[in-house]
């Protein structure tokens, strides 16, 4: 008897499951989308990854305090450093987004700037914690999608 009930309670369960896979009515995904092309999505996800490498780059040089290391990696992506986003995909993108992008390069900008002048671990170690902040601000609010859609322009 036991048995019957909880065979029946899973195979309820099982059918709410299966009513969840089939499909919610809206996207589980529901930061903004931005809609570029797919050779432009490339470039975007790129200069992501290399925020990531120097990153790396930079954790890797605080434990044995390699300053110059530091500097010399943050400023390759501080707001000098050679924009790779050409000018029609930066069209597309909506001035929030250009704002918290803007925020990364100039935190690079001081990283590098500080590790020279004050040459403190620690306090890169702040600073790398606050760009990160800025890095999951914006992994918050957007998403990339291909097509050839609408402008996402705010
Ligand atoms: C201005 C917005 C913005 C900022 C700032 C930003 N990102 Fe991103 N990042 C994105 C978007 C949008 C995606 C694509 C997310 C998606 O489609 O799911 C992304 C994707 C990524 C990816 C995945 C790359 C791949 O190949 O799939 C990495 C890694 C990444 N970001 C690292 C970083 C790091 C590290 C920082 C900070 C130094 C950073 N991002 C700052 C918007 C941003």
């Amino acid at each position: 008897m036991q048995k019957q009930i909880v065979a029946a309670a899973l195979c309820a369960l099982l059918t709410a499951g299966a009513a969840l896979a089939a499909g919610p009515a809206r996207p589980a995904d529901q930061r903004a989308p931005l809609v570029l092309l797919d050779a432009e999505r490339h470039i975007v996800l790129e200069e992501m990854r290399n925020f990531l490498a120097v990153l790396q780059t930079i954790a890797d040089a605080l434990p044995r305090e390699d300053m110059k290391t530091i500097a010399r990696a943050a400023r390759s992506m501080g707001s000098g450093a050679a924009n790779e986003i050409p000018p029609q995909t930066v069209a597309k993108l909506p001035e929030e987004f250009k704002i918290l992008a803007g925020g990364v390069h100039t935190t690079f900008d001081l990283i590098a700037l500080d590790a020279e002048a004050l040459a403190d671990p620690k306090h890169t170690l702040s600073q790398v914690s606050e760009l990160l902040q800025k890095c999951n601000a914006c992994h918050g609010i957007y998403q990339i999608k291909v097509g050839r859609g609408a402008v996402t322009k705010k």
